[in-house]
């Protein structure tokens, strides 16, 4: 078996290099040459636990190749997997398919016997007819599928996630095309991994219907966590009492500043979209949308009062600010409502992230970025944490209290115990979780 990537973005790389792990050839194909240079010298483009190992591993082992010449890899290959990018179009919110469209043209253009052409990423329902009808135009004589397989990964894990599925959905009613699949996913077969086969458009669905749902939980938790500070009740209690019930589950009910990254946001806007284009309005799923955009800018607020009505003229520490941890990546993450809102309030902020600064710096002005936790809480008049990686789950308090002007901490991810932070001497203040009474 033999499979050409076409996109080396955080779908392409990761899935590529864990076809080769299971013994696949893979080429693994993008139009940036200094991204593909990079790669050869074993540089990836994004943080991601593992990758760069997982990467070296297969290429010397000659499963896994990068190259920019999408003909020689498509020519070559029994399936060749669309995993480009397809962000939020300017203006009205749908997804811009023009790189989806633009690869099925390149590839029709260069294929060389039966191809199983598969959509890797995410793509409105619909997408796969039009790869389709692209490819029959471009090429009448091509012998080939076009097949759904969408990606579930998350970023931080997105290695485990792509090893140890929940489930794996294929949308084809082609039995050859079924069978290229199911060679290429054999080593699951092993872990039992279900595998479902359904028509393309449901499995386009399947993935936009997966992420909403997860959007929409978290949006539930969050609202109900703004109740519990009104009415005196314990959101992680609550979380945890509602989470035991199978029906609900307890995954995807930590409350926090409200969802970011690269898929949630995108992803719910792309399908309100879709289904007012066909006249069927999600309303959940636009409320949810709504309420998070909201719920990112309240978040500036909490810090505010929690400074005492305001932050003119004060010093703030900002730590965490990619979107969750183990990632370097700032895609609508909260600290980019939150830290232009608290500057736009009249203070000044210090931040320090582990592995995001780097495209922080592009994304947020003025900010002092620091090189530790502790720098960055040094003379500050509060600290905010906003991402909670590792590093930032046991800081020395008594250390934190002596460097802070006033021991004010606002701990948008509910990492610390609320007794633990009074009996330091915090004035601290968390989500859906009241402040302790003297
Ligand atoms: C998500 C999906 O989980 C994944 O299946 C899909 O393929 C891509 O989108 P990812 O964006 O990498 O993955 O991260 P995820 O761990 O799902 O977190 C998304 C956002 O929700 C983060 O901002 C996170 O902080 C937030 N979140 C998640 C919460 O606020 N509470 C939770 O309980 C879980």
């Amino acid at each position: 078996m033999r499979i050409a990537m076409i996109g080396t973005g955080y779908v392409g790389l990761v899935s590529g290099a864990c076809f080769s792990e299971f013994g696949t050839n893979v080429v693994c194909v993008d139009k940036d040459e200094t991204k593909i240079n990079k790669l050869h010298e074993n540089i990836m483009p994004i943080f991601e636990p593992g990758l760069d190992k997982l990467v070296e591993n297969n290429v010397s082992g000659g499963r896994l190749e990068f190259t920019t010449d999408l003909k020689e890899a498509v020519q070559s290959a029994d399936a060749v997997f669309i995993a480009v990018g397809t962000p939020t179009r300017r203006g009205d919110g749908h997804a811009d398919l023009s790189y989806v469209y633009g690869a099925a043209k390149e590839i029709a253009e260069a294929m060389d016997g039966y191809t199983v052409v598969v959509t890797k990423s995410t793509v409105p329902v619909g997408t796969g007819d039009e790869v389709e009808r692209i490819i029959r135009e471009t090429r009448p004589d091509a012998d080939f599928d076009v097949v759904s397989n969408p990606e579930f990964l998350r970023e931080g894990s997105a290695i485990e996630d792509f090893m140890r599925p929940d489930r794996v959905v294929i949308g084809t009613e082609s039995e050859r095309a079924q069978e290229v699949m199911r060679q290429l996913y054999r080593p699951l077969f092993l872990i039992e991994t279900p595998i479902l086969f359904t028509q393309r458009r449901t499995s386009e669905l399947i993935k936009y219907a997966a992420n909403t749902f997860l959007a929409a939980k978290i949006t539930f938790i969050n609202e109900i966590a703004d109740l519990c500070e009104e009415v005196g009740a314990d959101v992680q209690a609550v979380s945890k009492g509602i989470g035991l019930d199978g029906r609900i589950g307890k995954k995807f009910l930590h409350a926090g500043p409200g969802y970011g990254g690269s898929c949630f946001p995108k992803d719910t806007l792309a399908l309100v979209k879709t289904a007012q284009q066909y006249g069927r309005p999600l309303k959940i799923i636009e409320t949810v949308v709504d309420v998070n955009e909201q719920r990112k800018k309240q978040m500036a607020e909490k810090v505010i009062k929690a400074c005492g009505g305001s932050v003119d003229g004060k010093k703030i520490a900002v730590l965490g600010v990619a979107f969750k941890p183990n990632t370097d990546d700032m895609r609508d993450s909260p600290s980019l409502d939150i830290i232009p809102a608290l500057q736009e309030a009249g203070a000044s902020v210090a931040a320090f992230d582990p592995e995001a600064m780097g495209e922080a710096k592009e994304m947020l002005s003025g900010v002092d970025w620091k090189e530790n936790s502790y720098d960055t809480m040094d003379n500050a008049d509060a600290l905010v944490l906003i991402t909670e990686w590792n590093e930032f789950r046991m800081l020395d308090l008594d250390r934190v209290k002596g460097l802070l002007n006033a021991p004010v901490m606002v701990d948008l991810r509910n990492v610390y115990n609320r007794q633990e932070m009074k009996d330091a001497g915090f004035d601290y203040t968390c989500i859906g979780r009241p402040k302790l009474e003297d």
